[in-house]
């Protein structure tokens, strides 16, 4: 039976002040309710001090959104995996479409740092998706089998139980527009069956899949009840503690 497991990718968005009220909002709004999820924050790198100390004793668990491929040295602007534990993070995004799109991320990059924070002993949201020229072109299985064989490439069974997957159909991220419960439903479906065929069927029914693009309060129980959607990356919704709470309590 696999937990589900809600993440709020903050992106460029936050200063200190901002981190304090949404996490104070965020605890207050979840206090004395029973949930069925994990909570994962993933704040700017300058909030993760800041988060961890706010959610002590809180059931919120911290990410980061982004790590060097490097452990230290002279990479100016990286921080590193060491770094990202040492203030509290449990885990890591890894290969957003973001970063596909404006750094240039390619699955193998994406494939080292997983590599990386799963060596380190965190936990990697790990994203894969088709933009919507690769669904009209009907290639969107194609693309998710190589994006998913690309970034798991060399990881073993094991570090892949461990590992997340979020499928973000990149024309649903920040427009508006989401996949149907169905669309999702089967691309998961496709990226659960990449992973059993590399690995085992057992291996795959370990693997927590999330879907991300515009998950909102009012859509997020009916792609959360289908049998392979098993949490959610959730960005602009993420950034008011009621939508968020309403999300993580849709479980
Ligand atoms: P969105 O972003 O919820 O604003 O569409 C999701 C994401 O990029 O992870």
């Amino acid at each position: 039976m696999r937990t589900k497991v809600i993440a709020g990718n903050w992106k460029m968005n936050n200063d200190i002040t901002q981190t304090t009220e949404l996490i104070n909002g965020l605890k207050a709004a979840l206090a004395g309710k029973s949930l069925n999820a994990t909570v994962v924050v993933c704040p700017p790198f300058t909030s993760l001090g800041t988060a961890q100390q706010l959610i002590a004793g809180s059931v919120i668990t911290l990410g980061a959104q982004d790590v060097s491929l490097y452990d230290s040295g002279a990479y100016t602007g990286e921080v590193s995996v060491g770094m990202l534990k040492a203030v509290g993070c449990t885990y890591v995004i890894v290969g957003h479409s973001e970063r596909r799109q404006y750094h240039g991320e390619t699955n193998e990059i994406i494939n080292q740092k997983a590599k990386k924070v799963l060596a380190g002993g965190l936990i990697p949201i790990i994203c894969v998706g088709e933009t919507l020229q690769e669904r009209e072109q009907n290639i969107t299985d194609t693309v998710l089998t190589t994006q998913t064989t690309g970034v798991l490439a060399g990881l073993t069974a094991e570090q892949v139980e461990r590992s997340i997957i979020a499928y973000e159909p990149v024309w649903a991220i920040g427009t508006g527009k989401t996949a149907t419960k169905e669309q999702a439903e089967q691309a998961h479906v496709v990226i659960r069956s990449v992973i059993a065929s590399l690995y085992s069927p057992a291996t795959a029914d370990k693997v927590v899949i999330q879907y991300g693009g515009s998950v909102k309060a009012d859509n997020a129980k009916e792609l959360l009840s289908q049998p392979n959607i098993d949490g959610a990356l959730v960005g602009g919704a993420c950034l008011k503690a009621d939508s968020f709470a309403s999300i993580i309590t849709a479980v």
